[in-house]
Formats: C-alpha cells, structure tokens, sequence
C-alpha cells in the first residue's frame, strides 16, 4: 500500500528518494511521484502512474535530478480516493504552489474541509481526500498567516482518520514536517541527514538511529536539528533513538524469476531458523514470552486476530492450541474484531498475527485489546513494526524480507510459531509429556521432507498447466487442512485472478456442489488421520457429479489414486508438517498457474503488501 521516503541533509535528495521508492515498491501501488526544493527556491513536481521504473525514465528526461537543494519527499501510492492517474498520485500541493505534502492513510472528514475550502475560493485539482489536507494547511499559512509549523498543526487538528505525512514549505526551506496518527512513520537520524520512511526498508540503508514516531506525534526538521512534539501542543517531547539491528539485504532474485518463487524454495530455511533456537533438551523456548508466560499459561481464553493469509494461520493455531493445550480458542478476522462486541478482558490473551507488522486492522484490534486489559501477543515478521512494539509480548518469524505479494514463507513460519506455542502450552499445563513434545519437533527431519516436496515441482507444474484454463476452483479438506484449503484458495486467486473458494470438504454438500460440473476442478488435501474415510466420501460425491478431482495426500491407497485425475503424493510425516507440505504444493500450483498467465505474480493487479488503511 502507499508508502513514503523523504530525505533533508545536504545531498541530492533524487538518488536517495528513487532507491527508497524501490525499497517501497513490494508494499504495492499504482503511481510514483517526488518533489524536491531546488536550488532556485523552486519546488519541482515529478509524477506519474506506472512503476517507479517510469517515474525514473521520465526525471531522466526532464534532467532536473542535478537541481537538487538536499531536501525532498517521495510517495508511492495505493489509490483509495480517485483513480489511479498521474493527477492524483502525490506529492499534493496547495493552490499556492508553496507547500507539498505526501500522505499516507485516509482523511475521513475531507468532505465537509473540501466544501469550506472551496468557499474560501480554493480550486482542487484531483479527486483526492490528500489534497484537501495539503489545501488547509496552504489556507492556514497564506490566509490565517499561520507560521508553517502552527499551520500543520491547525490542519491536523482538523481532520479525522488516519495519517502519515512528510511537508515541505518552500517559504520555510530548512524545514521538513513528518507527522502520524493511525499509519506508522519513521524517522532516521544520522549527524545532519535525516531520513522518513513509512517502515524502515527505504531507511536501514543510510542509518539505523531510528525513532519510531508514536502516535498523533510529529517531527519538526529544522536546519541541521529536530524536535519531536505532540499534534496537540508544541511541547518537545524526549528523542527515543533506538538503535536497530536489521539488515534488509538488496533485493535480489537470484536464480528465481521471481521473488514469489524464491520465497516458496527458501521455505527450508525459514522454517528451520524460525524453530532454531528454540527448541532444546528442556523443551521450548520463546524469549519474548517469558515476563508473561504465567499469565498466558494459566488463560482459560484465548483470541487470535487477523487479516488474509495470517488469519487462516491463526485458524490452524486454534487447532493446535485446542488440541495440545485444552484452552478455547476464538479467532476473528482484525476487521471484525475491533468492532465486533468481543468479550475481551484483563483475563484474556489476545494473539494478533501479522507477517508486514503494519495491518491497520489488526493494530486497531490490538489497541482494542490493550485497552481492555488483555495480554497482547504478537507473532510478527518484522522486528520494530507496529505490531511487535504496540503489544505485550511476542515472537518473531524469522523468514527475512517478505517481497512477493502473495504471503508464503512468512504463513509457514506463522504455523510453525503456533506449533512451538501449542505445544509450549500444553507442556506447561502438563497435558504433554517432554517425551512427546520431542517426537512433535523432530524438525530437522520435517525440514527433509520440505526438500522432498520442493523435489515434486515439476510434477507440480505439470499438473497445474493442465487446469490453467478453469474458470472456478473449489478447495476441500477438514480440520487442520480446511485452512490449507482457505489458504490454497487465497494464493490461486490473487495471483493468477481465477476464482476459487475453500471449504471444509463436508460442508460442501449444502451448497457448493451446485456449481460441481465437468469443467470444475475439486483440490481435496487428505491425509492418512481419522476423517480419511469420509473425505472419501465427499470426494466420491463431487466424482459421481463428474467435477475433476486433484488430491494431495501422504497416502498410497489405490481408492485414491482411482477416484483421482491427478494425484500428489507428499511424504509421510506429523499433522502439523502435512500443513505445512501440503501448503508448499498449494502455492507452488498456484504460482504455475499464474506464471502461464504472464501474470507478474510478485505484484498481482489491486493487491498491497502491507495493508496500511482501514
Ligand atoms: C495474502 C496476503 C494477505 C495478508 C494480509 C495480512 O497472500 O499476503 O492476505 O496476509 O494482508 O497481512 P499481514 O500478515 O502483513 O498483517
């Protein structure tokens, strides 16, 4: 989704701004734009729509990189207000042409600001609710005669929603103003440069002096100095400087054409670093749960909340930390959550997931949850995001940079997390034995079989090129494997844009099955485990209707191979790493399905990394 990198020092801010919006481009959006304050006390305007790769070709053309007074904001942007054109990309300017702002988030209230505006003359020129805050600050400076900080001020406190900003005023040239409420925004500090990012990544590279602005704060660049203060009051609040120790590495393909694909393949390591450490002789061991573990161990609730792919691990958490600890489980999408009347209180845990660590509705579900008393845990892909500062306790997937879109090392990591926490649970609350908590996590051993299965690729592809053609798909399996099925489902439509829906495979006969024809292809995921029997029978009953039947299973009985068009047998293994195997073959027929489409299935059509609004 949208982000932002601004930069003040006393370099050209282009090179700087272009390799940030790189760095920004994984997040997803549909234009890129820059302004920079030139050596002539100008402010030069650069958008368009398309990639930042156009963005680059057509500020070569322009030649004006070399104008550069050190000062400039960047911004790609997810169009949420107005389509996604070179008119409404940002940087936004006031009438005046003196102040340029890059936002990110939604202004909830820019009509009624817009309709006074425009009573007061000022002439919009794009459709966006962005443009509405950068005209009110331009009101309050040129017709209040506001100074430029009291006018940035005054406008924040006018609005509603959510936002983070970077401004420049080309009347005030040594001054850059960043400010948060609801998005997250980062400031990075190194001798006299400054750095804003939207998340660190377009950051790291320059400093890892970080301050993470907290919420309804802002950042007053001023020369070679800053303050932090609040929105409310110009009172200079302490610098918190942390020092960050994370390495994002050059984004690098290797031999992969894309990252989707090396993601998929560095499965076997992400798996394994996420459970190094972790597990030794005395059993498990999560660091960042230990100040609260006698209090999540003795919940006799627990809730866990998410968005997309984290929610569906979070439905696999549930099995697990049902079926080894005992404990009730309640999960609800973050959406619902901070709405919904959830019965949350201070005996609660609340577990919220996230791979990018900056979901906004699952940091609304989170404050939410702080607010009512409750232990909040996250499991998160990113040290320092929202999510891993804004809840009590928590534990890290170690998968390293997430770059394709579609999520898939980081859900592997999410489920294997859960794993390490149900059976922690179920240790302390003496339901396991340390003897069977080892046999769970003969891990090294699990690692092998991921090898194997990457191993069937080309079996893989084989079989999802028979079926690229489908127009629907329907995703079948039960218990652990109906959010497999979910999370199969997920990956083929957002990647390759084929509808596909999942269920658990007996609940497919109250209404589903209508669709079943010859052209339909069924995936059932069926391990060897108690219900084996009666997926046989919902398989059998989409067969009888003629629906093609794909099965990914551990098991070589012949009925399967029968009543299956195509078959892909994975290894032997636990319930917990069956999900995982069978996942890997789910995303891998997905990727191949879409790659035949020439989908660039890194960044599918409408689709953002890191889902920063409402
Ligand atoms: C799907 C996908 C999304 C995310 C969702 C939550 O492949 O990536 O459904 O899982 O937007 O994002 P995080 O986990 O960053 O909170």
């Amino acid at each position: 989704m949208c982000g932002i990198v601004a930069y003040k020092g006393y370099k050209n801010c282009y090179p700087i701004l272009l390799n940030g919006l790189h760095r920004l481009e994984y997040r997803g959006y549909d234009s890129a734009g820059v302004a920079c304050l030139t050596k002539h006390g100008k402010l030069s305007i650069t958008k368009k729509s398309g990639k930042v790769k156009h963005l680059e070709q057509l500020l070569k053309n322009k030649d004006i990189i070399q104008d550069c007074r050190g000062s400039g904001i960047a911004h790609t942007r997810w169009a949420t207000h107005g389509k996604p054109n070179q008119i409404n990309s940002h940087p936004h300017k006031d009438q005046s042409g003196d102040i340029v702002l890059v936002h990110n988030g939604i202004i909830e209230n820019y009509d009624p600001i817009k309709k006074f505006l425009q009573s007061k003359k000022v002439k919009f020129k794009s459709e966006t609710d962005t443009e509405v805050l950068v005209q009110l600050i331009g009101y309050f400076f040129q017709n209040v005669k506001l100074d430029f900080q009291q006018s940035v001020r005054a406008a924040l406190q006018r609005v509603d929603g959510a936002y983070g900003i970077v401004v420049l005023n080309k009347k005030s040239p040594d001054m850059m103003i960043a400010a948060r409420k609801g998005s997250p925004l980062v400031l990075g500090i190194k001798d006299k440069e400054f750095f804003v990012g939207s998340d660190i990544s377009p950051i790291v590279k320059h400093t890892q002096n970080i301050i993470y602005l907290e919420d309804a704060q802002m950042a007053i660049i001023d020369g070679n100095d800053y303050k932090i203060t609040s929105i409310d009051k110009d009172v200079s609040l302490p610098k918190k400087v942390e020092k960050i120790d994370y390495k994002i590495d050059d984004y690098d393909k290797g031999k992969f054409k894309f990252f989707m694909h090396k993601e998929i393949h560095e499965q076997i390591e992400t798996i394994n670093n996420t459970i190094k450490g972790r597990v030794n002789k005395d059993g498990i061991l999560l660091q960042g749960l230990f100040k609260y573990w006698p209090a999540i161990k003795r919940a006799d609730k627990i809730f866990i909340t998410a968005c997309g792919t984290s929610w569906h691990a979070g439905l696999i958490g549930k099995n697990l930390i049902e079926r080894f600890a005992e404990v009730p489980v309640h999960v609800e999408y973050a959406s619902e959550f901070r709405y919904n009347k959830t019965l949350v209180d201070n005996n609660s845990v609340v577990i919220a997931i996230s791979q990018s660590g900056e979901t906004a509705d699952t940091l609304a579900a989170i404050h939410k949850a702080n607010e009512a008393g409750a232990i909040t845990v996250g499991i998160c892909n990113v040290p320092g995001s929202s999510v891993s500062r804004e809840t009590n306790c928590g534990v890290f997937t170690r998968c390293g940079h997430e770059v394709g879109v579609a999520s898939t090392k980081a859900f592997t990591a999410q489920i294997t997390v859960l794993y390490l926490l149900a059976l922690k649970l179920g240790r302390s609350r003496n339901l396991l034995t340390k003897n069977s908590v080892k046999a769970h996590l003969d891990y090294k051993n699990a690692i092998k079989k991921v090898k194997l299965v990457l191993r069937k690729e080309l079996d893989i592809k084989k079989i999802a090129l028979k079926y690229k053609n489908a127009s629907d798909f329907l995703y079948l399996g039960r218990g652990l494997n109906f959010p497999v099925a979910l999370e199969g489902a997920l990956k083929l439509k957002e990647i390759s844009y084929i509808h596909a829906e999942g269920y658990p495979a007996a609940e497919m006969k109250h209404g589903p099955i209508a669709l079943v024809d010859e052209d339909m292809p069924n995936v059932f995921i069926v391990p060897k485990d108690k219900t084996y029997d009666k997926i046989i029978s919902n398989i059998e009953e989409i067969k009888s209707r003629k629906g093609k039947i794909i099965i990914i299973t551990d098991s070589r009985d012949k009925i399967l191979k029968n009543l299956a068009n195509d078959l892909i047998l994975i290894p032997k293994t636990n319930h917990y790493m069956f999900v995982v195997l069978a996942t890997i073959v789910l995303q891998l027929f997905a990727y191949y399905i879409a790659v035949s489409k020439k989908i660039n299935v890194d960044q599918p059509r409408n689709l953002a990394k890191s889902v920063t609004v409402e």
